[in-house]
C-alpha cells in the first residue's frame, strides 16, 4: 500500500475512537519488527525516525527499507520525521519520501515557534506532506532530544489553541507531564490530561500527540538488571492511563524506549544464555520477535475502544 500522509491516518483515529503508535526505528530489525507485526494486526501504524537515527542509519538507506515496504505492505502507514529542529530537517525528509514531519520549535518563543512551525507547513503542505507541531516542553534526556526538568512545561491550552491556529498544523504534540526516555516519574505518574480535553473542546478536529508515552514494562527491566545492566529505578506511564486517553483528542502515542528496551533485554538474555554464540542473526531474530509481541500488546491495546 502507498505511505499516508500521518494527517489521514490520525484523523481517522480521531473519528473512530482509537490510539495509533507511532514506534522509533534505526535500523532494518526494528522496522521490520514494527512493521510486520502492524500487518499481523491489521492496523495503521506511524514509523518514525529521529535526526539520531538519521545520523545512525543514514536517511538514504531508511528510505529504501521504507520504500521495499511499501510495494508489499497491507497495512497503511505513514513515514515521519520526529522531533525535526529546522526548516532544512523537514524539507531534507520530505525529499526523502517523507509524509509527515514533526518540527519542534518547543524550545523557541512563542512567536518563534509559530513562524518556524508556518514556514515548514506551508512548505510541507505543497507535498500533501503532514506537520506536527510542539507547544510546551516534553522533558527527558535523548540524543538529540535534552530538556532538564525545570524547563519542563505542562502545555498552555490556550496557547496550545492559538499555535494550532496562526500555524495550521496538522496534529499537536503537547506537555502533559510525559518525558522521554525510562525514567519518567520519581514518584506517582501526575499526568495532566485536562489540558488534552480542553484543547480537543476547542478544536475537537485537531490529532493531540503525546510523546514520552513508554510503559518501560518491569518485566523487561528486571530482566535488562538480571543479565547485567543497570537500568534502577526505571519508571514509565502505566497502561490504564494510556487507555484513559482515548476520546481526549491524544491520539498519536510516541513510543520509543520501549522498543530499546525490549530489544536490549532480549540481547542480554540470549548472549548470556548462549556464551558461544557469534551470530548476530541469532540474537537479532530474537530480539525481533520480542519486539513484535510488545507492538502486538500496544496495537491491541490502542484499539480498545475502536469503533467499526
Ligand atoms: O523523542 C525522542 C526519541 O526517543 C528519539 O531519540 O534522538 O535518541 O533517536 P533519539
Ligand atoms: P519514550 O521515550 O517514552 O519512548 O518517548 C518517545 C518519543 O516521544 C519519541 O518522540
Ligand atoms: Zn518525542
Amino acid at each position: 500500500m502507498p505511505l499516508l500522509s500521518s494527517k489521514i491516518i490520525l484523523n481517522n483515529a480521531l473519528q473512530k475512537n482509537y490510539l495509533v503508535g507511532a514506534f522509533n526505528v534505526n535500523n532494518l530489525e526494528l522496522f521490520k519488527a514494527v512493521i510486520s507485526t502492524a500487518e499481523k494486526e491489521a492496523s495503521p501504524v506511524i514509523i518514525q525516525v529521529s535526526l539520531g537515527a538519521i545520523k545512525y542509519a543514514g536517511i538514504d538507506f531508511l528510505q529504501a527499507i521504507v520504500q521495499t515496504a511499501e510495494k508489499t505492505s497491507t497495512v497503511n502507514f505513514a513515514l515521519h520525521l520526529d522531533h525535526g529542529k529546522t526548516f532544512e530537517d523537514c524539507v531534507n525528509a520530505i525529499n526523502h519520501g517523507f509524509t509527515s514531519v514533526m518540527i519542534d520549535g518547543s524550545s523557541l518563543t512563542f512567536n518563534d515557534n509559530v513562524s518556524l512551525t508556518k514556514k515548514v507547513v506551508d512548505y510541507a503542505h505543497k507535498f500533501n506532506v503532514s506537520v506536527e507541531g510542539e507547544i510546551g516542553t516534553i522533558a527527558g534526556i535523548e540524543d538529540n532530544v535534552n530538556v532538564i526538568d525545570e524547563n519542563s512545561l505542562y502545555t498552555n491550552s490556550d496557547e496550545a489553541i492559538k499555535f494550532a491556529k496562526l500555524t495550521g498544523v496538522d496534529s499537536l504534540a503537547i506537555a502533559i507531564g510525559t518525558k522521554h526516555g525510562a525514567f519518567k516519574f520519581a514518584g506517582e505518574p501526575n499526568l495532566k490530561v485536562g489540558i488534552a480535553k480542553e484543547i480537543h473542546y476547542k478544536l475537537p478536529n485537531l490529532p493531540l500527540v503525546l510523546h514520552g508515552a513508554s510503559n518501560v514494562p518491569d518485566y523487561l527491566v528486571e530482566k535488562i538488571n538480571k543479565y547485567g545492566g543497570k537500568l534502577k529505578k526505571a519508571k514509565g506511564v502505566p497502561e490504564s492511563i494510556i487507555t484513559s486517553l482515548i476520546g481526549t483528542g491524544i491520539c498519536k502515542i510516541n513510543i520509543d524506549s520501549d522498543l530499546r528496551i525490549a530489544f536490549t533485554a532480549t540481547i542480554r538474555e540470549y548472549l548470556f544464555n548462549n556464551p558461544e554464540c557469534i551470530d548476530p542473526r541469532e540474537y537479532l531474530g530474537v530480539a525481533m520477535t520480542e519486539v513484535q509481541n510488545l507492538v502486538s500488546h500496544k496495537i491491541c491495546l490502542f484499539n480498545l475502544l475502536k469503533n467499526k
